[in-house]
């Protein structure tokens, strides 16, 4: 035999020296979840180990990770009931929990990268990501919304606008909105693929969000199509963006590889929450090796092309110095 591959994996040096893809706590941005009041920190059931902070804790957290390393974060909001409404106003509201926490991260860590989310569902009576009305979701009407929605996030100090509604044509109408009103320096992170997955249920748990009824299924796309998400990159990099994002992760490699090499902008993989239960639902068990699976899952969505991996595993992973 004149090829053995074995030769190159015969020592931990050598396998070190041949490895492809690195992981680094700059490709990471961790979620996290806000609630209204002070000191607040309470669990998410469904996500052990994760937890929705009032503003204050939220800056010692903020402050925690920074000192690991990790300095990228994205915030999700958990509204009281009684402030949703149809047009998900609460959404620009001067004085919301959301755009306070924004500006508090900004203030207290400026060199702290904020990406933000655009959608309607945390705000809306419905639990939608648009404005729903006689049977359905409206598309344009919906844009103005989510157009006020990152201009809020903008001028509250945003760095990145992570759009994740699926709504046609945000992306360039959100474009304009920032560059009209002197905001062209913010970026637009598109949730150019994202899927009408199960995986979310952990998030809707934690933000209380679900859908009030229906599903996602006419906005977000069909888990079963890979040639959907070209149409969606052309048009988001037509449109503007600054990153293609792909969520969920896991189950959906086959589309960060296929946007990878489609593309030169960047793409982020969302690894979502229902991800991330599965994996403590099973190391809790003893089922699974928790830095062996985690380190592996993140991993593989480098090997698949990602720059920038959202996960809820950020924090640990750099606090157990797995990386
Ligand atoms: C809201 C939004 C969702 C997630 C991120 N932004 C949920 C949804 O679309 O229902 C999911 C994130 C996760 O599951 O970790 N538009």
């Amino acid at each position: 035999m004149l090829q053995r591959p074995r030769r190159n994996r015969k020592s931990e040096v050598i396998r070190q020296m041949v490895q492809e893809t690195h992981v680094s706590a700059a490709n990471l941005i961790f979620p996290l979840f806000i609630v209204e009041g002070e000191n607040q920190k309470t669990e998410v059931s469904s996500m052990p180990g994760i937890f929705r902070y009032s503003v204050d804790n939220l800056l010692r957290e903020v402050e925690s990770c920074m000192k690991l390393g990790l300095n990228s974060f994205d915030l999700f909001p958990n509204i009281d009931e009684a402030l949703k409404d149809k047009y998900a106003t609460e959404g620009h509201r001067d004085e919301s929990l959301y755009l306070r926490a924004i500006r508090a991260v900004k203030n207290e860590f400026p060199e702290s990268c904020v990406v933000t989310d655009v959608a309607m569902d945390p705000y809306s009576s419905d639990g939608h990501d648009g404005i729903f009305e006689n049977g359905e979701i409206l598309n344009d009407e919906t844009l103005e919304v989510l157009g006020k929605m990152a201009l809020a996030h903008a001028q509250s100090g945003a760095d990145i606008i992570a759009p994740s509604d699926m709504m046609d044509g945000r992306v360039g109408y959100i474009r304009k909105v920032l560059d009209d009103a002197g905001y062209a320096g913010v970026s637009i992170m598109s949730y150019t693929a994202k899927y009408a997955s199960a995986f979310y249920g952990p998030f809707r748990d934690a933000l209380n969000s679900a859908p009030k009824f229906g599903d996602k299924k006419t906005y977000q796309m069909n888990p079963a199509n890979q040639r959907e998400a070209l149409i969606e990159a052309a048009l988001d990099e037509a449109e503007g963006a600054d990153f293609l994002m792909v969520k969920p992760g896991l189950p959906y490699l086959d589309v960060i590889k296929l946007l990878k090499d489609n593309t030169e902008l960047p793409i982020a993989a969302y690894n979502v929450s229902g991800e991330y239960a599965m994996i403590k639902a099973a190391v809790q068990n003893g089922w699974l090796n928790e830095q062996r699976s985690v380190t592996e899952v993140l991993a593989s969505f480098r090997r698949a092309g990602a720059s920038a991996i959202l996960t809820y595993h950020a924090k640990e992973v750099l606090l157990n110095k797995w990386l």
